[in-house]
């Protein structure tokens, strides 16, 4: 059997992308962990010289071992060429300023360090100059502070910088992440003073050494970096000129392969994207909606920088959904827990071959501290849920009989009552209407629970309400009266509303129809009154209550609902019948 039998290329290629990501990631978390270890060791010279150089020993033995001397530098390797890669596949080189900054500082560590790793190691391996710390901080801080000195100093904040840009721009998507940025900052901020002190402190030492023993100067001289074989320090030179040369070889080469492929792209025909604001885009087929966007200068929500980590680049697409491409494994991943529909995709992922028409669904200034709102309820999601709408009977003569400060104390203890109720039964408050309240049930649980919780609800409220009405019995002329509806079915859940004052909430014909069943508890002079379907999907059987059929506008079939003089009459679950398990058929919107 043929290698190519063997693998499946077109699943191969669609996880590519998500497989170099953590290629890139974990050789950047090798790399991170060796500065780390550096600048802890160079924090001992605050102690002493010999204290930095028995650090040393470690870090040798750790990173001169075969398995370290392999992570570090085919770590190296791997990093910087995805990093090529990254930028020869990014089709715009539009991007926020933090990824510009975290990409400058990048490119520039290898023309940074290679001296130094070159006279290191390099010199270590091939020509025998093992450079201890008081060679190297003789030769940087003392011999040669200008150029030398300067060139480290860059390396120092260059080096940590990208390794925390790119820690963060990692971690910024995690959730609860926010929480930790502080102590990681203060971490960010200390490790590479206290290094800086500790180079500094060590060299002052060194210099001390020197003028209290010439012999000490004359020996660092022999040892050092201008020991080894004749020629050596020469050979080092030109192998630094050489790769230098070879990295600028190898920029200019990706760059003229983003100019040829953008020739080869614009013969292979063009797809038009529409936004909403009826802007069109026409780009090179295989371009990602993101880069699109990017490349039309239209603001994008993308805080992972179109990782397929965050999915705040999601769109909705309106026209074109049958001509897309499915969606990566990586893609796959993101959404699924957003209970997204497949018209979602993400626009970092999205790479239309024809013609679509999008509509993002987050705001293009979403931060990274709004990671905890996102949910499937940001940008709507069918779900199906119980909803219940409770509202105070007589509210009128309340409010005429009393002072304002009085009315509001008394809804409040109303409402106080009844949250406390839905909560207790796994349900959520949501809208405070006038002197009534919806609630849903079903956001976190199945169809099942979710009517059990609603109903549960109901008992709760009428016991509440009851503790109420005894506690306040001096204030209220008469025991305040309610009426429940409760029904079930498909809703959009969403996030809605206008910034700050925007909030979760469920909208569809189970709302209305639940309104309007607590519209009927009137009608029919009972407490509660609760669509057949919800017992039936409860498993708590209602036979032994009134049944009706009622006609509501938007159902196309009648509604059977029973009406209940008293919550507090619902029986217990798991005591149905045989006949209460028949599903009805769902009435259905006309
Ligand atoms: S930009 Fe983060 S998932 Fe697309």
């Amino acid at each position: 059997m043929s290698l190519s039998s063997m693998v499946d290329w077109p699943a191969l290629a669609r996880r590519g992308p998500s497989i170099v990501r953590r290629f890139r990631l974990a050789s950047g978390l090798v790399l991170f962990t060796y500065v780390f270890l550096h600048f802890v060791n160079h924090s001992l010279g605050n102690i002493s010289v010999n204290a930095m150089e028995s650090g040393a020993t470690i870090q040798e033995w750790i990173w001169r071992s075969a398995i370290g001397t392999v992570a570090l530098y085919g770590g190296f390797a791997i990093h910087f060429s995805l990093a090529f890669w990254a930028i020869y596949t990014r089709r715009s080189l539009r991007m926020g300023w933090i990824e510009a900054l975290r990409l400058a500082l990048g490119l520039s560590i290898p023309l940074l360090v290679l001296q130094h790793a070159l006279g290191v190691r390099f010199g270590y391996s091939y020509f025998g100059v093992h450079l201890i710390y008081r060679h190297v901080l003789f030769n940087i801080w003392m011999a040669n502070p200008y150029t030398a000195g300067l060139r480290q100093l860059a390396i120092f904040v260059v080096a940590w910088l990208h390794g925390c840009i790119g820690l963060y721009l990692w971690l910024r998507v995690k959730r609860h992440f926010h929480r930790f940025a502080p102590y990681l900052l203060i971490a960010a901020v200390l490790l590479p003073t206290t290094a800086l002190l500790g180079a500094m402190q060590g060299a002052r030492q060194v210099e001390a050494l020197i003028h209290a023993d010439p012999a000490f100067l004359a020996a660092l001289r022999q040892t050092g970096y201008g020991g080894g074989p004749p020629g050596a320090q020469a050979m080092l030179w030109t192998i630094a000129l050489w790769c230098w040369a070879g990295y600028a070889a190898a920029l200019a080469l990706i760059f003229g392969a983003r100019g040829i492929r953008t020739l080869v792209e614009r013969r292979g025909g063009t797809v038009r994207i529409a936004y909403p604001d009826g802007r069109r885009v026409r780009v090179p087929k295989g371009l990602s909606v993101l880069d699109a966007s990017r490349r039309a200068g239209i603001p994008h929500a993308s805080v992972c920088g179109g990782r397929a980590r965050c999915t705040t680049c999601r769109v909705r697409v309106l026209v074109g959904l049958e001509r897309l491409p499915p969606p990566s494994p990586a893609e796959i991943r993101v959404l699924a827990p957003l209970g997204a529909d497949r018209a979602v995709r993400l626009a970092c992922q999205l790479k239309p071959m024809a013609d679509i028409s999008i509509w993002p669904l987050l705001p293009p200034e979403i931060t990274v501290r709004d990671q905890d709102r996102l949910s499937l309820t940001e940008t709507g999601a069918e779900r199906f849920v119980a909803i219940l709408f409770v509202d105070i009977r007589s509210s009128t003569q309340l409010v005429e009989s009393r002072l304002p400060y009085d009315v509001v104390f008394i809804l409040n203890r109303f409402f106080e009552a009844v949250g406390s109720a839905i909560i207790a039964a796994g349900g959520k408050p949501n809208q405070f209407i006038g002197d009534g309240m919806m609630a849903i049930f079903g956001t976190d649980t199945d169809a099942a629970e979710a009517c059990r919780q609603a109903l549960e609800a109901a008992r709760l409220i009428d016991w509440h309400l009851a503790e109420m009405n005894r506690a306040l019995a001096n204030e209220l002329q008469r025991p305040i009266g309610f009426g429940i509806g409760v029904h079930a079915g498909e809703v959009i859940i969403g996030t809605m509303g206008y910034r700050e004052h925007a909030q979760m909430t469920a909208i569809g014909e189970a709302v209305h129809v639940a309104s309007r069943l607590q519209d009927l508890t009137k009608e029919y002079r009972c407490q509660l009154v609760v669509s057949e379907v919800v017992g039936t999907a409860a498993g708590i059987p209602l036979g032994d209550f009134p049944s009706h059929e009622i006609q509501v506008r938007g159902l196309s079939v009648p509604l059977t609902i029973r009406a209940i003089d008293s919550a507090a009459m619902l029986p217990s679950p798991g005591t149905e019948t045989e006949e209460d398990n028949v599903v009805p058929i769902y009435a259905r919107s006309t």
